[in-house]
């Protein structure tokens, strides 16, 4: 039995988004809407295996994230083989590999959805990567694999300023799931999802549409379901993912396919509250109440500042003063909803440091008082690529 299993249906958890889920906010989702599990952001397996620096700084995790699935991509099963030690070392909950991934660097070299197109090859890497665990948890260690000791130790330390101990405290067989999507150009999805359950993977997660689509068009949800039909009798858990805003969507696509749980993505930036219904969604969907579902929470605006700054105290304490600009995009959805946000939005685009977020919300609180808008005049911060040579 993995955690995969005791989680009360149906799961919801974070769904990985590149370039935004990373670990502040994750840390911010998991204190505010504790959803019921989290992936990180997709890491390839050649750096997991070969450049430290960034391995440990994508797999950075705080506790209350539990449980939490450390994601992969790559086609090299020698590699999955390796960084499943890893993954296991920096203590995570799960390891999910990614065939899902459209992006022309990643599946044009066979990872990612690419492994759609070579089911073969996408079962010796889900078996790699398992055996890996297998033999982490046998006792093999890091050093035996031909990781060397600078990495060993970088792993440690990561460990002891997360948790305080150096290594997890037993060797646990964590298990492994898989992200995809319903094909690669054609739906192919019940003779794909065969394919895997081949391998018996803790969870397949859908996402709703092919490589080629991309992001375009609508999740097909009843390609989903078909899925869910293939899997019936496995032991493997279905969740689907594509297109879903609110619990209420979560609510009509659980009853509709069956589907074990769901992931939520960009409907969870600028909004970790979207979970915070989950327990009264679950209720809903074991009565099989509609009315019951509860409604999107109404977010007060010094709420959401205040975690909204919370997020940017993360990232500012973790990360390095010039990439504060990263925050950027995230600060536009905090706002998405607030009156004037057009105004604000203007403020956000350009800050560049924790205290141009600060001043901005204080100038804007200011102006709602006195009605007084718009904000924009009082800008005067510097400019990114000052700080950068500082
Ligand atoms: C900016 C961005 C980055 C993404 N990065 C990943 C990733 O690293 N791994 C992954 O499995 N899916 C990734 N996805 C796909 C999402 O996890 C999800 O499958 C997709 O957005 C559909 O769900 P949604 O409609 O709830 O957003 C990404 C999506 C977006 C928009």
């Amino acid at each position: 039995m993995s955690f995969w299993n005791e989680i009360p249906r149906p799961i919801v958890g974070l769904s990985p988004m590149d370039g935004v889920t990373d670990a502040s906010f994750r840390y911010i989702t998991a204190t505010v809407g504790r959803p019921d599990v989290i992936l990180t952001e997709f890491v390839s397996v050649d750096t997991a295996a070969f450049a430290p620096e960034s391995l440990l700084r994508d797999f950075t995790y705080s506790e209350v994230e539990r449980p939490i699935a450390a994601q992969i991509y790559g086609h090299t099963p020698e590699t999955f083989y390796k960084v499943a030690h890893i993954v296991c070392e920096l203590g995570f909950d799960g390891l999910d590999i990614n065939m899902g991934c459209p992006a022309k660097k990643v599946a044009a070299k066979g990872s990612g959805a690419g492994l759609i197109q070579t089911p073969a090859l996408a079962r010796e890497i889900i078996r790699a990567a398992r055996q890996g665990i297998r033999d982490w948890a046998a006792g093999q260690t890091l050093a035996a694999i031909g990781i060397d000791g600078e990495f060993v130790a970088r792993i440690r330390n990561a460990n002891r300023m997360r948790c305080g101990a150096e290594a997890p405290a037993e060797r646990r067989e964590i298990p492994v799931s898989v992200k995809t999507r319903i094909g690669y150009e054609a739906v192919v999805v019940e003779d794909w999802i065969k394919n895997l359950l081949e391998e018996r993977p803790a969870v397949i997660s859908i996402h709703g549409r092919t490589l080629m689509q991309q992001y375009s068009g609508s999740a097909d949800w009843s390609a989903i379901a078909r899925a869910v039909e293939a899997a019936r009798g496995s032991a493997t858990l279905i969740l689907g993912n594509g297109d879903l805003r609110s619990l209420a969507d979560v609510y009509r696509r659980v009853t509709e396919t069956g589907v074990d749980g769901v992931l939520l993505g960009r409907a969870a930036q600028g909004n970790p509250w979207i979970f915070r219904g989950k327990l009264e969604l679950k209720d809903s969907v074991k009565s099989v109440c509609a009315d019951s579902v509860p409604l999107p929470p109404n977010v007060a605006i010094e709420e959401r500042f205040s975690v909204l700054l919370d997020h940017c105290r993360h990232f500012a304490a973790w990360r390095e003063p010039h990439v504060f600009v990263a925050m950027r995009k995230q600060l536009a959805s905090y706002i998405r909803a607030v009156p004037r946000a057009a105004d604000m939005r203007y403020r956000m685009v350009h800050v560049n440091v924790l205290e141009d977020v600060e001043r901005c919300l204080e100038d804007y609180t200011a102006a709602l008082a006195s009605e007084s808008f718009p904000i924009r005049a009082s800008w005067n911060s510097p400019p990114a690529a000052a700080l950068r040579c500082g």
